[in-house]
């Protein structure tokens, strides 16, 4: 076992470190030191050999006559942590775990997320500026329980992935039809070294690994930074302020509506080149000083904004440091559809005007989720940024309460009655801290990274069901981890179902499903 003695002797090693940080650091810094994270990082990793795109090589590629440039997934990940950058939403003070300029802050995040990947669009490896990184195994994607295996995978134009589809009067009164949403997320080198400590080996994915520190919580170092692009098929037609917007052309569905597709066969995901149009910017930012540890923010497109270019037309829309925990629905708004005054919700800022002016008839371009929480405009409208995304891990869990077994049990309604049950469903808009898990069936968590989870179930959904033929391979150990997960999870809930009740003689009834231990 020579890595294993390797990365013993580096354990090792990193002791010296931890004891110097305790000694010497300032109060605040008992989270992982960059130091720490090095030493005990594993650097024998294995790199590029992640699939860019759907189907890539197995009848995906792009057709002869396609002249335009392919996605490659960025996936050199780095095997030492790099140095955090003065980024320059360091320089905007918090106080009660927010910043006090909210909007400064969120334009700050934009700023670096765009800066050399414009110019690039968004082939980020070719940034001149610094490095970025995408999440590997989202060329098949399954993002929507109803959609069939793998079709949300990466489109080969821009590694986009089919996301949540937006039903006819989502965006506008004016949108009759379905539009599709699809989306690339980019990674900065430090959220790229965590990715990389997951998927050193490729083959056996370890989520625990995400920190290399066994004392620390399994999250991303301080300075680890996301920035998404949301394109939609609407057309401005369906929502007039995406007039102008900025238009790429991407391997999309050509029927647009999910109910269709879903019926199958498969061929009904054919896909073709389309148009697509930006309409909105998600940036998410791990900073020590946030209430949680994440900062998760949004712009929406707005053609009547100025600007002058597509991407300074993005207004600054909420940010949200926490999930204002104890508010609940009744306390913020006055019935079903609202309208929510969002004073309780202290954890986020909230662009009042934007709100007004893209909620005006014909738009509903909204952005507020759960009880006023901040969501995006192509979100679901029952949900909040934070809420969802406090969720990721492994194995995963349902994002909304709605979506959960005990949702489905209470009968959740999200549409008509969000204001009932909330002592199960604040569960969803708590505060997790960046690296512990959201609930106690996972076993690690992601980190607000729901691309990580689902990249994880991506991967195992490919890996670990066996086939007849398959019986003798060798399956990675995540497999006979989640295996046993399952057995677990069944046997102490099983067990529930008699713990406390007398036997016949007074003693404890046997346990599932070993009945021989009791005695
Ligand atoms: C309904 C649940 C939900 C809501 C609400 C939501 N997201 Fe996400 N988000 C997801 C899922 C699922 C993914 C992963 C799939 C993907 O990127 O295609 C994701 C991915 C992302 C990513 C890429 C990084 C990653 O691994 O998570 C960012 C950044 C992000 N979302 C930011 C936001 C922001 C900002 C908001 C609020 C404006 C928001 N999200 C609202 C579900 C949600």
């Amino acid at each position: 076992m020579p890595n294993g003695r390797r990365i013993f002797a580096l354990r090792a090693l990193a002791l010296p470190f931890l004891c110097a940080c305790l000694l010497l650091a300032p109060a605040a810094a008992f989270a992982t030191e960059d130091s720490v994270r090095n030493a005990l990082a594993k650097i024998d990793c294995v790199r590029g050999t992640f699939k860019d795109y759907y189907r890539q090589g197995e009848g995906g590629d792009p057709p002869p006559d396609y002249a335009g440039r392919t996605f490659a997934l960025s996936q050199n990940y780095p095997n030492q942590l790099p140095p955090m950058e003065s980024y320059p939403w360091l320089k905007i003070a918090f106080k009660d775990g927010g910043p006090i300029d909210p909007r400064a802050y969120l334009q700050a995040l934009l700023d670096y997320g765009l800066e050399g990947n414009v110019e690039v669009d968004f082939y980020v490896e070719d940034n001149k500026k610094r490095k970025w990184y995408g999440m590997p195994w989202m060329d098949w994607n399954t993002e929507v329980a109803s959609d069939w295996p793998g079709t949300d995978g990466r489109e080969f134009v821009h590694g986009f992935t089919h996301e949540f589809d937006s039903s006819g009067n989502t965006l506008s009164t004016l949108q009759k039809d379905f539009v599709d949403t699809w989306s690339g997320a980019y990674f900065n080198d430090r959220a790229g070294f965590g990715i990389g400590q997951v998927y050193c080996n490729p083959d056996d994915p370890k989520p625990g690994a995400l920190n290399p520190d066994p004392t620390g919580r399994n999250n991303m170092a301080n300075g680890s930074y996301i920035i998404k692009l949301l394109f939609s098929t609407v057309t401005e037609d369906q929502l007039p302020i995406a007039k102008n917007a900025l238009e790429w052309k991407a391997h999309v569905f050509v029927n647009d509506d999910p109910r269709w597709r879903n019926q199958g066969p498969l061929s009904r995901f054919e896909r073709a080149i389309g148009v697509v149009r930006l309409i909105q910017i998600d940036v998410a930012v791990r900073d020590d000083r946030s209430a949680t540890g994440w900062l998760l923010g949004t712009f929406g497109y707005d053609g009547n904004a100025k600007g002058s270019s597509p991407w300074k037309r993005m207004v600054p829309l909420g940010l949200q440091w926490g999930n204002s925990p104890k508010a609940t629905f009744a306390e913020t708004c006055s019935g079903p559809n609202g309208p929510c005054d969002r004073k309780k919700l202290t954890e986020q800022w909230i662009n009042e005007q934007a709100v007004k002016e893209l909620a005006r008839p014909p738009l509903s371009f909204n952005h507020l989720g759960y009880g006023g929480r901040l969501a995006g405009p192509v979100d679901n409208a029952r949900a909040s940024c934070m809420g969802c995304h406090q969720t990721a891990g492994f194995p995963s869990v349902a994002i909304l309460p709605e979506f959960s077994a005990n949702g489905a049990l209470l009968k959740l309604d999200g549409e008509k009655e969000p204001h009932t049950e909330q002592g199960f469903r604040l569960m969803y808009y708590g505060n997790v801290a960046s690296g512990a898990v959201f609930s106690d069936t996972q076993l690690y968590s992601s980190d607000y990274s729901l691309q990580l989870s689902m990249s994880l179930q991506n991967f195992i959904s490919l890996h670990c069901p066996q086939r007849p033929q398959e019986a003798s391979a060798p399956r990675p150990s995540i497999c006979a981890q989640l295996a046993n997960w399952s057995s677990t999870q069944k046997k102490a809930i099983d067990d529930l179902l008699i713990f406390g009740a007398p036997g016949p003689d007074g003693g404890p009834l046997p346990k599932s499903p070993d009945k021989e231990e009791r005695r």
